[in-house]
């Protein structure tokens, strides 16, 4: 298998490509892996069409280019009837256990909206994520496409004296943020102890490329240093700075497409669609680094 790599959008050569008559089902030679990989730092997304794999395909895929996140603790509440898939698999879908689609009434439907919200990827752990592979197993026929934002562009653009601002600035990330932007504040004891902010650095520079990029997400409600209301704004401009459509890629999801997003550069949100319908949507997460080594 030869690996080809092209840009989705020829207005934008840099952000967003495709790969096309890649098999994931078979084994990758290492310098394959090392193409796809090269292609993530240049791309930040690449899109995989035709693939209908099963979850330990996924797995074997994800595995070439990093350890699978381990965190014990969920980033959701629990769905009706427990879990739906294995281990290593989180379930992004709006499912049960038994195949039916949530409730309106569900806690575990609320949280999931905050999914709508412009984020990255475990940006309220420790370690957040490296790699994010989601497969598309069932789609909505209205809606549900996912966008993704680059943030070396959306820091590129900063001004000079924006530049200089952010550049040593500390947010507090937490699901409890975002979820409150929503308006679901009903978390329990455990919950709220479960989703302590963690600390992270407001520009982070990419590990092979040396790109800065601006480390954004809804999970983000405070700057360590500043008062609340200053950091909120200061935060809501940038991700409306970030997130102009010039930044902006927006995948219509096919059946089987497979997307592989680099949460170190990029941020992402899925938008409506109709909630009635299965949505199966099945991700792998690769564990990033610790960006700030002591928390608190
Ligand atoms: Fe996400």
């Amino acid at each position: 298998m030869s690996v080809t790599i092209r840009p989705i959008r020829v207005s934008h050569p840099t952000f967003a490509g495709e790969a096309p008559g890649i098999d994931l089902r078979q084994s990758l030679s290492p310098s394959d892996v090392a193409a796809i990989e090269a292609g993530m730092d240049a791309y930040a997304v690449l899109v995989f069409h035709d693939q209908d794999i099963t979850d330990e395909q996924q797995i074997a895929f994800s595995r070439n280019f990093g350890e699978l996140e381990g965190y014990k603790t969920a980033a959701s509440v629990p769905r009706a009837g427990g879990p739906r898939l294995g281990p290593g698999m989180a379930d992004l879908s709006n499912l049960n256990k038994d195949g039916t689609v949530m409730s309106a009434e569900d806690r575990a439907w609320f949280f999931k909206l905050g999914d709508r919200l412009w984020h990255s990827d475990s940006s309220f752990r420790p370690a957040p994520a490296k790699y994010s592979l989601l497969s598309a197993r069932a789609i909505s026929s209205w809606g549900g496409n996912t966008e993704f934002a680059d943030m070396r562009a959306a820091y590129d653009a900063l001004d000079d004296r924006t530049k200089a601002e952010v550049e040593h600035l500390v947010c507090e990330h937490s699901l409890i943020y975002s979820r409150e932007a929503i308006g679901f504040t009903d978390l329990t004891p455990e919950e709220r102890d479960a989703f302590k902010p963690v600390r992270q650095p407001l520009v982070r520079r990419h590990p092979v490329t040396g790109r800065k990029s601006l480390f954004l997400a809804s999970h983000a409600g405070a700057i360590v240093g500043w008062r609340m209301p200053e950091a909120r704004i200061f935060l809501r401009d940038l991700i409306e700075h970030a997130t102009q459509r010039e930044f902006v890629y927006s995948h219509a999801w096919t059946l089987h497409d497979l997307v592989m997003w680099d949460n170190r550069q990029t941020m992402h949100r899925v938008r409506r669609f109709d909630r009635n319908e299965a949505r199966d949507v099945r991700r792998t997460t690769l564990a990033g680094h610790a960006l700030i080594a002591e928390q608190g």
